[in-house]
């Protein structure tokens, strides 16, 4: 009995369901590989089946990440995380930069595979870290820019000017002066953007975005506005090709608008420009959980398992042919490699997410617990320093549905838990859904949201109340112990 806080194991699930859901939460901290324990077994059917009919109405099913070896390292450890939390003394994350460097070599070897010429530029808009920008410029990949602080940020890790592709709309002169005297790559959006760089007089190479058919974006050029903008184009500036993005994860989509860039690019070519390049931007899903559990959510989703209003709409977290496999598709839906081949077209890709898959988790230290019902049921609110302003979905009215790993692990019953954070405001919550925790979490307990680093941990991040920011650690796995060093955004 606690003193102040009435039975702490008054919010626990039943005994009944101790050794079921026990199963789901051991998978969280016992190392669900990609391809693990969870994707479909039949004993896991069976004891997933069971999970269900017993787990509490009020609780959502446990979603766990998927979570790589390296991490389930950090997660193991016994003193890693519990000595930076010490030293930093308030919510921090880690990235893990070699990660980084792996998912570059993946998209890098099916370019290789496929005998594409192609360049990977990370979208740098998806993490500030500056050891993620230096991994891609150690793994021979280029970044993606939409501002003088994101090109600065990137030439200061050392990317080269020439592996720079700036994109985003109506670029300001400055960018456009940098971004032509570093020699990087520009995607033009607008006429009056192509005007201003054509009156700076560098020389500049350039890529035309184009608005694809049928499409209400508001980036990209029009078909008429394209004819006008090749026309206006001549020395000092280069027109190296064509760019698009789109919303959306679909690899058809792009395969085809890709070989409609092909098309610009020969037209062009026969006006005589250069145009050997077409970009397709980002958009490279990435694979947060197993099919089943994805399922499971979707299927039984139920607004009972919210603290507050349940969100409007998820991010799909279970992809099935996610980052590297995608862009498999992508050249081979109608042989695109073929054509990209056949008429020596380079082919650039702008993965933001998807380079950033597990390679960083967002770690917060609970300040306190509180006990409620709901529907007569017992859950537990917790309150963990920081802000949901470091997890971005939640500002979309959404929520990031891979389980925070509760640290360090110990012994106790699932107990259905939803995450507040330590502001004012009473949408600020880090899980709006009750968690079904593998204990009941303590005060200076750590919550580990994992695979945060693509968007989530720093996109919306504020000093709201005056809070600081979260540092970013960079962690170097070895072959003895994890290094950790802070990365150069939080010296
Ligand atoms: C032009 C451009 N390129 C690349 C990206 C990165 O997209 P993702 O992180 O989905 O790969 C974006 C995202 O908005 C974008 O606008």
């Amino acid at each position: 009995m606690s003193v102040f806080g009435g039975d702490p194991a008054s919010t626990e699930i039943d005994s009944d369901d101790i050794a079921v859901s026990g199963v789901d939460a051991r998978s969280v901290s016992g190392g669900a590989s990609r391809s693990g324990p969870s994707d479909g077994a039949g004993s896991h059917q069976a004891t997933r089946g069971a999970e269900a009919r017993r787990r509490p109405s009020h609780c959502a099913p446990p979603m766990p990440a998927r979570i790589s070896a390296v991490e389930q390292r950090v997660l193991d450890d016994p003193r890693l995380l519990g000595e930076i939390a010490e030293v930093i003394g308030g919510p921090f994350h880690v990235l893990l930069p070699s990660r980084v460097s792996v998912n570059v070599k993946g998209f890098q070897a099916v370019f290789r595979d496929a005998g594409v010429d192609g360049f990977v530029y990370f979208g740098k808009k998806a993490n500030k870290a500056a050891c993620v920008v230096r991994a891609c410029a150690e793994a021979g990949a280029g970044v993606d820019v939409a501002s003088v602080g994101e090109l600065v940020a990137a030439l200061a890790q050392g990317v080269r000017g020439a592996d720079v592709m700036v994109t985003g709309p109506a670029k300001s002169e400055e960018l456009l002066w940098l971004a032509a005297r570093h020699g990087g790559s520009i995607a033009i959006d607008a006429l009056d953007e192509l005007e201003r760089l054509v009156a700076l007089g560098l020389p500049a190479r350039v890529l035309l975005r184009v608005l694809p058919a049928g499409s209400t974006s508001r980036f990209g050029l029009d078909p008429g506005e394209l004819d006008r903008a090749i026309g206006a184009i001549s020395y000092p500036i280069t027109l190296s090709g064509f760019s698009f993005h789109l919303s959306g994860y679909d690899a058809v989509a792009r395969a085809e608008q890709a070989a409609a860039l092909v098309e610009h690019c020969l037209r062009a070519r026969a006006n005589g420009h250069a145009s050997d390049t077409i970009s397709i931007g980002g958009g490279f899903g990435v694979d947060y959980v197993a099919a089943d559990r994805w399922e499971t959510f979707r299927n039984t989703l139920s607004d009972n398992w919210f603290h507050s209003s349940p969100p409007g709409d998820y991010y799909p977290y279970h992809f099935p042919a996610p980052g590297p496999e995608m862009l498999g598709e992508i050249l081979a839906h109608n042989d695109l490699a073929g054509l990209l081949r056949t008429n020596g077209i380079r082919l650039a890709i702008e993965p933001g997410r998807a380079l950033l898959d597990q390679a960083g988790s967002s770690i917060f230290r609970v300040q306190g617990v509180k006990t409620r019902t709901a529907h007569g049921n017992p859950y537990d609110i917790l309150t963990v320093d920081g802000t949901s302003l470091s997890l971005s979905e939640q500002w979309f009215d959404s929520e990031f549905l891979p389980d925070p790993v509760l640290w360090p692990p110990g012994p106790g019953h699932p107990t259905p838990t939803c995450v507040g954070a330590t502001t004012c405001l009473e949408s600020d919550l880090l899980s709006r859904r009750r968690i079904p925790l593998p204990r009941r979490a303590r005060v200076g307990d750590l919550l580990v949201y994992p695979n945060t680093a693509g968007y989530q941990m720093d996109s919306n991040e504020s000093p709201f109340h005056e809070l600081p920011l979260p540092p970013k650690v960079a962690l170097h796995p070895e072959p003895d112990r994890v290094r950790w060093t802070l990365d150069a955004t939080a010296r």
